[in-house]
């Protein structure tokens, strides 16, 4: 694989040349083992050794083509162990993957992750290629509400703020004062020193915003299809189940089990407090590859079930990766009036504290 860096130009813009590049051997060679062996240490105990073959060719052609194309590829934390530990150049939350994006010096952005990511990446790098492996990654929160919706909220409740989650569509955070992930919500809507901010689209993320905040907060009825599924009922057979379970859970959970975790944070936070605490046995109540991403790290830490998969995270697999960086589609585009108001609402939120 050549050396060769595509997409500097003299004006210091970076853009990807429109080259379509010739598929790569696959075959799982003593060089591809090598190049691949210290990712199969990482991921040995979540992938079986039988299929190691299939997938390291991809790992390699992949990390080898990030080279070419000056491509980073970040990825979020649900995203698989594959391509967690295998390809990515930074794995993280939704404010860390903005916040990423924001900085970064390569010409091309692969988003291993849903579509809003994909467009935040677009928001806060206007002039890369911002490149998503699937296009029909969606969002559950982020189709629960239209930027037509927002528009007839802020007719409804003139003068009150519009904090709108991350994951919406740029169409909805147009129409928004400021965006918010689940690492920062709280601080968002303190941030404008007012008694009632509308929180949307995330009912139960509202609510628990709610519960630790004087402000009053007005939600919507959207939910995490994911999170939504977790119950009260099943966390405490679980307790009963494992003495000294500790239960860490995603703010997207519904009420009643945020009041039963014994700690609540993005996806960021709650590897964080596996990592601080090592408690014997963990509970996420969360999407299941999480677990699988941080258990080589927390090897004293066992997890234990229940937890969901989100299919639209799902869609995002190395063959797509691949294919992504060969073709460099699917390319993420944003109408520029649009774009334009919803950078500022994601922006605001960027520059909140870094
Ligand atoms: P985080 O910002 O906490 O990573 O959450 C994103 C998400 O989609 C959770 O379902
Ligand atoms: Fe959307 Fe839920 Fe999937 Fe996160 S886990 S991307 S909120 S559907």
């Amino acid at each position: 694989m050549t050396e060769l860096r595509e997409g500097l130009t003299t004006a210091g813009k970076v853009r990807a040349r429109r080259s379509v590049l010739p598929m790569p051997s696959l075959d799982f060679t003593p060089e591809v083992a090598r190049a691949t062996a210290h990712v199969y240490e990482r991921v040995k105990d979540v992938v079986p050794a039988i299929e190691w073959p299939v997938h390291a060719p991809y790992v390699k052609a992949i990390n080898d083509l990030k080279t070419v194309r000056n491509a980073v590829i970040l990825a979020h934390n649900y995203q698989t162990p594959l391509i967690y530990h295998g390809v990515a150049d930074f794995v993280g939350d939704s404010l860390a993957l903005a916040r990423e994006a924001a900085k970064t010096e390569a010409s091309v952005i692969v988003q291993a992750g849903v579509h809003f990511m994909a467009e935040t990446s677009k928001l806060l790098s206007p002039d890369k290629t911002v490149l998503i492996p699937d296009l029909q990654a969606g969002c559950s929160l982020a189709e629960s509400i239209t930027g037509a919706d927002v528009r007839l909220l802020r007719q409804r409740y003139p003068g009150v703020p519009i904090v709108t989650y991350v994951n919406t569509s740029a169409e909805v955070k147009a129409e928004s004062d400021i965006t918010c992930t689940s690492a920062n919500a709280l601080e968002v809507v303190e941030s404008f020193g007012v008694d009632r901010v509308l929180l949307i689209p995330d009912e139960y993320l509202a609510k628990n915003v709610a519960a630790r905040t004087k402000v009053k907060i007005l939600a919507w009825k959207g939910h995490c299809e994911v999170h939504e599924r977790f119950t009260a009922a099943e966390l405490l057979a679980f307790k009963e189940a494992h003495p000294g379970l500790e239960i860490i859970a995603h703010p997207e959970c519904p009420p009643e089990v945020i009041a039963i975790a014994d700690f609540t944070g993005s996806t960021a936070g709650m590897i964080e407090h596996v990592k601080d605490r090592r408690p014997a046995k963990a509970l996420l109540m969360t999407e299941c590859s999480m677990a699988a991403n941080i258990q080589a790290e927390v090897p004293g830490v066992r997890f234990v079930g229940p937890c969901n998969l989100c299919p639209h995270m799902q869609r995002i697999t190395l063959p797509k990766i691949l294919n992504s960086l060969l073709t460099l589609t699917e390319e993420v585009t944003i109408d520029p009036a649009v774009a334009a108001r919803a950078r500022q609402a994601v922006e605001r939120m960027v520059n909140l504290r870094q």
